[in-house]
């Protein structure tokens, strides 16, 4: 089987690699990928750009692909699978309709309404009176989101009456985010500890991957601005079996469940993220995709054949009867970023070290180019370098142990990757 991957992040480069583990994969292409995705063995790039489907499709047709699996939630929301399919190709994503969970939070909080699927209380408006007017009747914190895509950026938690107001009219102004936030989502804040929960669907049955929790702030202790993901780990104990069942029935089985009652069944990968509060869990978003960067520690434990489940997803039922194992260690996953992000960032710079090892790491590529023969920095977050261990800390150790061997002017990491994991390691063994 050839499978052409969409993308070019950390996702990508861990989605690529675990298709090619698969002894039924002949060679894995990534459009465009990166210089990562370039050096794995079965793996080459294809230079195009994810917004252009008619290219996409010539690609399909030149390689002979079988199967196209799609990283990021642009070319998902603008439709690529529903392109794919309608031209006879293989696609393991929502169509455009579906992937409205995550493209727009007003359609994903009136389909929980429906389905009873527990989330924040939310009041959804296009009018800046009427915001304004229910911004002064709530009490603070309150969360001010966009209704469309923002690249992770459109969601304001605000601590005072004068920070929601300033939010609610930035987005409904068009200032901060455009026409993505022509219509805001106005919800209750929501206390407890987050954690990603992904699944892989048919559009009837559910698999779900191990659990995993990423780290937004950029600073260590959870400081700083919210990023596209500093670092992640798997499994997420704030997840125990009972929290997960509950994760199971109460929201995902209903989610797809109702999809497809509603006459959208939702293929793919559906990525819930859930507030945990005293054991019961909270739909915070949903995302039509894998996690970045939940993919690199969860997919380097996953012990089942990636392709052929991916493959089978496309078919509805697909899926009956199949499981993914993984394994029973921890992975941690420290994001290396370029100096600045997530605000204005310097790129070119050249990275060293890239060729050390340690036992049981590997390096995710993301923000890199190659620049005659040297591999330099091109993107906010660089690469991720994931590690496997025994327990959290001793991944953790590990994946430290690698970082520091890579180098460029003002690399920045992370240096509590896993602390809430480990945290409560210690009070198990204490
Ligand atoms: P989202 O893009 O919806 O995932 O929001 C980004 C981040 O904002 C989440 O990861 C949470 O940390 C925070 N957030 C969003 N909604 C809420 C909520 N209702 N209560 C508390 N925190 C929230
Ligand atoms: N790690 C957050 C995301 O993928 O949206």
């Amino acid at each position: 089987m050839k499978v052409l991957v969409i993308g070019s992040g950390g996702r990508e480069h861990a989605l690529a690699w675990s298709l090619a583990q698969s002894s039924e994969v002949s060679e894995v292409f990534v459009a465009p990928g990166n210089p990562g995705t370039a050096r794995e063995p079965k793996v080459r790039n294809v230079a195009l750009s994810v917004s252009d489907h008619d290219a996409i499709e010539k690609a399909v047709q030149t390689h002979s692909i079988d199967l196209t699996v799609v990283g990021p939630e642009q070319p998902i929301v603008a439709g690529l699978k529903d392109f794919l399919d309608s031209n006879g190709h293989k696609c393991l994503a929502p169509s455009m309709f579906a992937a409205q969970l995550e493209g727009s939070k007003s359609f994903a909080k009136e389909f929980m309404k429906r389905h009873q699927i527990p989330t924040a209380n939310s009041f959804v408006t296009h009018d800046i009176d009427e915001a304004c007017a229910r911004i002064r009747r709530s009490e603070f914190p309150i969360v001010i989101k966009a209704d469309g895509l923002a690249a992770g950026k459109g969601v304001v938690v605000a601590h005072s009456l004068n920070q929601a107001l300033n939010a609610a009219r930035n987005m409904l102004s068009g200032r901060a985010f455009g026409d993505a936030a022509s219509t805001i989502v106005i919800e209750e804040f929501l206390a407890g500890e987050e954690a990603s929960f992904i699944v892989l669907t048919d559009g009837e049955n559910v698999l779900p991957f191990a659990t995993s929790q990423d780290h937004k702030p950029a600073f260590d202790g959870d400081k700083g601005p919210n990023t596209g993901g500093m670092g992640a780990y798997s499994p997420a104990p704030v997840i125990d079996d009972d929290v997960h069942k509950k994760i199971m029935d109460h929201i995902v089985n209903p989610t797809i469940q109702g999809m497809q009652e509603e006459n959208n069944p939702y293929h793919g990968f559906l990525y819930v993220g859930l507030m945990i509060q005293e054991q019961e869990p909270y739909v915070v978003e949903y995302n039509c995709r894998f996690g970045d960067p939940e993919a690199q520690p969860v997919l380097m434990r996953l012990q089942t054949d990636f392709a052929t489940h991916c493959l089978a997803a496309t078919e509805a039922g697909g899926l009956a009867g199949r499981q993914l194992k993984f394994k029973k260690n921890c992975t941690v996953a420290v994001v290396l970023t370029s100096p600045g992000y997530p605000g204005k960032y310097k790129t070119n710079l050249p990275i060293s070290g890239l060729n050390s090892n340690v036992p049981g790491t590997k390096v995710f590529h993301a923000g890199t180019k190659e620049e005659q023969g040297r591999i330099v920095t091109s993107g906010g977050r660089v690469l991720t370098v994931v590690s496997s261990g025994p327990t959290v800390e001793l991944a953790q150790r590990n994946a430290y142990a690698r970082a520091n061997k890579i180098q460029w002017s003002g690399v920045h990491m992370r240096t509590d990757i896993g602390h809430k994991a480990i945290a409560r390691e210690r009070k198990k063994t204490a």
